[in-house]
């Protein structure tokens, strides 16, 4: 039997959590030979709601999980965490941008980094979900000097798997047949949906769909503004059970590595390369291998699709300002 993995969750009462917890429990992010404890986090309002998640979980009778520890005491939660899912954090409501958020949010992520810093095994892997989330993972590492910037990501699989679908559903292909799909920047609506490296076998998928009015009008704008139109349809609420799942897989792909002739959208610490300058917190692709990152580079980049990249980091940095 192999050791527990220790996964501290935050926001672990709220809607994401509810969809996440049992998956992971389940086996399905580490796999289905792999120990967990679980390490939940909650404000302190919010620790009544532990009482059913827990029971639930009990209930589920998981032979994978071997304990649950529910907190509203950071030490606790991310004490020798080797995973840490940073959820907990406000939604926006119909007709806010993720960015409106920082003011409520930000303060919570330079906490959870000063904390992450001391108590946390120091080849943690910390995703950030909380929005607006490349800007709340660039202040959790910010406050986290003694760990490895690249122990640090923000989700954007979400935006990629919906890319992904928006792409499958047009061409009737499998998701699975689509490779080298990209969203690149914020994940916020400058994010660049980016299908001109996309190949389904041997052929560009561009090419294939040959329709750039589809592209540009349909395409581009749909996967941009998809949190916002699922915010919509779900009355106020917004996405859960998509959000869960891209979790699970974008901690799967670091971990265990991307498949074959493929990569995926991850928000990790630019290096420069693609003239975004170091330290922002952006999405590109990325190829995975035991447990590391690597970013894709070297793609020709037409000149306007470099614009939009620009104006996505243009955008982190402006929220940058704004919290500082
Ligand atoms: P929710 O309101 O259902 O749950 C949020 C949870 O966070 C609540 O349990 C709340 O008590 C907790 N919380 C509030 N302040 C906290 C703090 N200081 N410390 C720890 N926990 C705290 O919201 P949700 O639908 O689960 O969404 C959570 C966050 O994830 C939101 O910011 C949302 O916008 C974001 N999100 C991001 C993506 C993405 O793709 N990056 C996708 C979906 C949602
Ligand atoms: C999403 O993309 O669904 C989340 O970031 C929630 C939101 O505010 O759009």
């Amino acid at each position: 039997m192999k050791p527990p993995i220790r996964i501290a969750i935050t926001g672990a009462t709220g809607q994401i959590g509810y969809s996440l917890l049992y998956r992971i429990a389940a086996g399905d992010m580490l796999g289905h030979d792999q120990p967990i404890i679980l390490q939940l986090h909650d404000i302190t309002e919010a620790q009544h709601f532990f009482k059913g998640i827990v029971m639930e979980l009990n209930d589920c009778a998981f032979p994978l999980l071997k304990q649950v520890i529910t907190t509203d005491d950071l030490d606790i939660a991310f004490g020798d965490a080797d995973i840490a899912l940073l959820v907990g954090a406000r939604p926006r409501g119909e007709n806010m941008e993720r960015k409106d958020l920082l003011a409520a949010n930000g303060p919570i992520f330079v906490r959870q980094g000063k904390v992450l810093n001391s108590v946390a095994m120091k080849n943690i892997k910390i995703l950030v979900v909380g929005n607006p989330a490349n800007t709340n993972a660039w202040i959790t590492l910010n406050n986290a000097p003694d760990l490895d910037p690249r122990n640090f990501s923000a989700m954007l699989r979400l935006d990629h798997n919906r890319a992904l679908s928006q792409v499958a559903q047009k061409i009737n292909a499998s998701v699975s047949e689509i490779k080298k799909m990209i969203v690149w920047g914020n994940h916020s609506n400058t994010q660049f949906p980016d299908l001109s490296h996309a190949m389904i076998k041997d052929q560009k998928i561009v090419s294939l769909i040959n329709d750039s009015n589809w592209v540009e009008n349909n395409f581009i704008p749909t996967v941009q503004n998809r949190g916002a139109a699922i915010i919509e349809a779900r009355q106020g609420k917004s996405s859960a059970a998509s959000a869960a799942n891209a979790i699970i897989n974008h901690m799967q792909d670091w971990i265990f590595g991307t498949k074959e002739n493929d990569w995926v959208s991850m928000g990790v610490v630019s290096t420069g390369c693609y003239d975004i300058p170091s330290g922002v917190i952006y999405s590109f692709p990325v190829t995975c291998i035991n447990g590391q990152y690597k970013i894709v580079e070297g793609l020709e980049i037409n000149p306007s699709n470099y614009q939009r990249m620009q104006k996505s980091y243009q955008e982190l940095i402006t929220e940058q300002t704004v919290i500082q």
